[in-house]
């Protein structure tokens, strides 16, 4: 315990030797970065007023070596004499000033001063210590590869390093497209980072690289060198401008031409063969990044497949399509194959409901639909009466056969005539059309029609 306690108490002389007895008097920077070959001065800030009090101290070199440089008091300074020529000394401020740095300036330096203030038989003592640093510029850095050659993603690696002719202490950074290439896996750098060792390469690392150094007074960045990577390839893909496309299945009209391009991402650019699969099967047709189907094979739903390959990274892909030939053009009498009856049916029943639209819109502008229900529901079916709809909140309202009739001489007018089916007898004659709107309504068998 004891031992402790001295300890303690030592190490807060320590400290308090170190910082200085009264930090607020004097201060000098803690670290002065200074260029080779140029002069560097050292100022010291003094809170007080140097003419009012008495003071004398020394400053000194402690490492790497000691060397006394000077000794000064009120009226006179003793430089040494050794120095002389490599240093100045100014008394007024008690600063420092080197003429010329070189290496052998590099190190810490101390002021150490005694002060005595007017009216005071007390000593103040002040201890400032300023590291000073010798550096020399940096040039440009030049970044090298380990290879010339092409890389291959998943094969080989590279080795960039990072050359600085001139200059000392450099820090280095690797960048990539500017921003800061991180450690990882794959990213290895050299215990001082002159060297990014990348292991092995991806189609993520192309891009281009710069190494950028700096030491405490200059920075410098190389310039940037491209790294390619030879990959894929990736997300291929089977593409046609003609027919229509649902998911891996095209459907062309007959007659059509239709080219197929395999598109991947991939460096070198791929490869391309073009296969026909068949239970017997599979068919090489063709080599190329383009496939133009042959008419004469269209006779029903054909499984083709694109194969990509990459020459350099030995990498393949597979995608697979189908191919259906529909016969919508005009003068269609028969389906080819089961899948075309869909996109028929489809069309079919679209045009369908369009006309029946077009027909309600119609219906809505030229006369009122209330009016015309009230006829139909008032004589077949009396029962009805009763049943009051102030709105149109049923469509089971709307269900009925509906008439129009064009009457020559009043097509300027707005409101056009409309009958109900139940005079269809006496307008026989006249030139009509006659549209069945009939649709099934499960829940509200008295409303039938059919009745
Ligand atoms: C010494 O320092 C004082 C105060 O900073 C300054 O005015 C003076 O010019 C300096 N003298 C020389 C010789 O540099
Ligand atoms: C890097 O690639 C070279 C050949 O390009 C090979 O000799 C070496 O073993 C590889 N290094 C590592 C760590 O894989
Ligand atoms: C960086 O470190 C390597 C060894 O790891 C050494 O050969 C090289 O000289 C160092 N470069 C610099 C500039 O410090
Ligand atoms: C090396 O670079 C990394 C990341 O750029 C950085 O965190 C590290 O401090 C550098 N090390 C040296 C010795 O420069
Ligand atoms: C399968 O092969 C046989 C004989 O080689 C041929 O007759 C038949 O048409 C082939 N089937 C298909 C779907 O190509
Ligand atoms: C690899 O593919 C590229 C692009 O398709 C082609 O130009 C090159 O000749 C091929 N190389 C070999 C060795 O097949």
């Amino acid at each position: 315990m004891e031992s402790f306690g001295i300890a303690v108490s030592l190490l807060l002389c320590v400290m308090i030797q170190m910082s200085g007895a009264n930090t607020e008097l004097i201060s000098v920077p803690l670290v002065m970065h200074g260029t080779k070959g140029k002069s560097l001065h050292i100022p010291v800030e003094t809170h007080f007023g140097m003419n009012q009090v008495e003071f004398q101290g020394t400053w000194s070199q402690i490492s790497p070596k000691e060397n006394h440089l000077v000794t000064f008091e009120n009226s006179k300074a003793i430089p040494n004499l050794q120095l002389k020529d490599t240093l100045i000394f100014n008394l007024t401020s008690i600063s420092l000033t080197f003429k010329q740095l070189d290496e052998a300036a590099e190190g810490e330096y101390q002021l150490q001063i005694n002060i005595i203030f007017p009216g005071q038989d007390k000593l103040e003592s002040v201890i400032k210590t300023v590291s000073i640093t010798v550096n020399v510029p940096l040039s440009t850095p030049v970044m090298k590869k380990s290879s010339e050659g092409t890389l291959v993603e998943d094969q080989d690696n590279v080795t960039l390093t990072c050359i600085v002719e001139n200059g000392a202490k450099a820090k280095y950074q690797w960048l990539k497209n500017g921003k800061m290439v991180s450690l990882s896996e794959r990213h290895i750098f050299s215990q001082n980072n002159t060297t990014l060792f990348i292991n092995p390469v991806k189609k993520e690392d192309i891009g281009m690289y710069s190494c950028a150094v700096a030491n405490p007074i200059s920075h410098a960045r190389s310039k940037v060198m491209e790294l390619s990577v030879f990959y894929g390839p990736y997300n291929l893909e089977v593409n046609s401008d003609q027919g229509l496309r649902i998911g891996e299945v095209f459907t062309v009209n007959q007659g059509e031409l239709i080219f197929f391009d395999c598109l991947a991402d991939s460096n070198p650019p791929n490869t391309c063969v073009w296969i026909s699969r068949t239970d017997n099967g599979t068919e090489v047709l063709m080599t190329g990044p383009r496939f133009e189907v042959p008419p004469h094979k269209l006779a029903q739903p054909t499984k083709f497949l694109c194969r990509a390959f990459n020459n350099m990274t030995k990498k393949q892909d597979e995608a697979h399509f189908t191919l259906v030939v529909a016969n919508l053009g005009k003068g269609s009498e028969k389906l080819q194959g089961e899948s075309a009856v869909s996109p028929l049916a489809a069309i079919t029943i679209s045009s369908l409901l369009i006309i029946l639209c077009m027909l309600f819109v119609l219906f809505r502008k030229t006369c009122h639909p209330k009016r015309v229900l009230m006829k139909i529901y008032n004589r077949p079916m009396p029962e009805q009466k009763g049943l009051h709809r102030s709105g149109h909140e049923d469509a089971t309202e709307d269900f009925g056969i509906y008439e129009f009739v064009s009457i020559p001489g009043k097509m300027e007018s707005n409101h056009a005539s409309c009958r109900s089916l139940a005079r269809l007898d006496s307008v026989k004659d006249l030139h009509t059309t006659i549209y069945d709107v009939i649709r099934h309504v499960p829940e509200t068998p008295t409303l039938s029609l059919l009745k």
